[in-house]
This record gives C-alpha cells, structure tokens and sequence, in this order.
C-alpha cells in the first residue's frame, strides 16, 4: 500500500483529484498482486489506465498549455512513453497471456510513474503555478 502525500499535491484540484483516483487503483493492483491475484487484475488494471490516461493527460496537457508550462513538450512525451507502454503491455497479455513478468513489469512501471513522474514531473507544474501566482 502506498499513502497519498499531501506533498504530491500541485495544487489544482482537478489534477490532484486524479492523481489519487490513480493511486487508489495502482493499491488495488499492489494488494491483488501480494494475495497472487495479479494475473487476474492486470487485464483490469491496463484497462483502467487506458480510459484513465487518454482523459487525465489531456486535461493536464490543456492546463499546461494554458498556463504557457515552459517544458509542456517533454511532458507530453512522457504521457505518450506511458502510454505506449500500457498499450504494449496490454498486446503483450493479448498475444502471449498473462505472466508473471508482465504483472511485475506493471508493479515497477505503476510505481515509477507514482514516484519520478507525479512527485516529480507533475509537481513542476504545481510550483511554476505558484511562481506565477507571486508575480501576477
Ligand atoms: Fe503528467
């Protein structure tokens, strides 16, 4: 199980919001996968994601661009990096079923994106909100 930090926060409700919605489904996953239920999580979880993404990405993509986010580019390719990632995992289970490699490829995927992207990348957008906010 991982907590929420309010130190993941940046700030805008929206996101935010999200952002838990997608930690509250990345622990589903985690439990499912210490009670050796991964397998029959997995395809349920690379459909969430898949639904999940194409609306939170873009939301967070328009936010930036609205707020003129300096590195919206390299942003963007991370979405699109994970993304693919989730649809290749996804054909991967379609074409040669679930392994136990996939869910754990899933686990470190899911936990990265939680720890360097959210805490990291996203948080940037939060503090470049803040900037602004002191000097408008
Ligand atoms: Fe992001």
């Amino acid at each position: 199980m991982i907590a929420w930090k309010e130190s993941y926060d940046i700030g805008v409700e929206k996101i935010d919001c999200q952002h838990r919605q997608l930690l509250l489904k990345l622990n589903e996953f985690f439990d499912a996968c210490s009670n050796q239920q991964g397998r029959d999580k997995i395809e349920e979880t690379l459909g969430f994601l898949k639904e999940y993404t194409l609306e939170h990405f873009s939301n967070e993509e328009e936010l930036m661009d609205e707020i003129h986010f300096p590195e919206l580019g390299d942003h963007r390719k991370e979405h699109a990096e994970f993304v693919k990632t989730v649809l290749e995992l996804e054909e991967a289970v379609k074409t040669k079923g679930v392994s136990v490699l996939t869910t754990i490829k899933l686990n470190r995927i899911l936990t990265d994106w939680l720890l360097t992207h959210i805490s990291k990348c996203d948080k940037l957008i939060g503090e470049y909100l803040a900037k602004r906010g002191e000097t408008a």
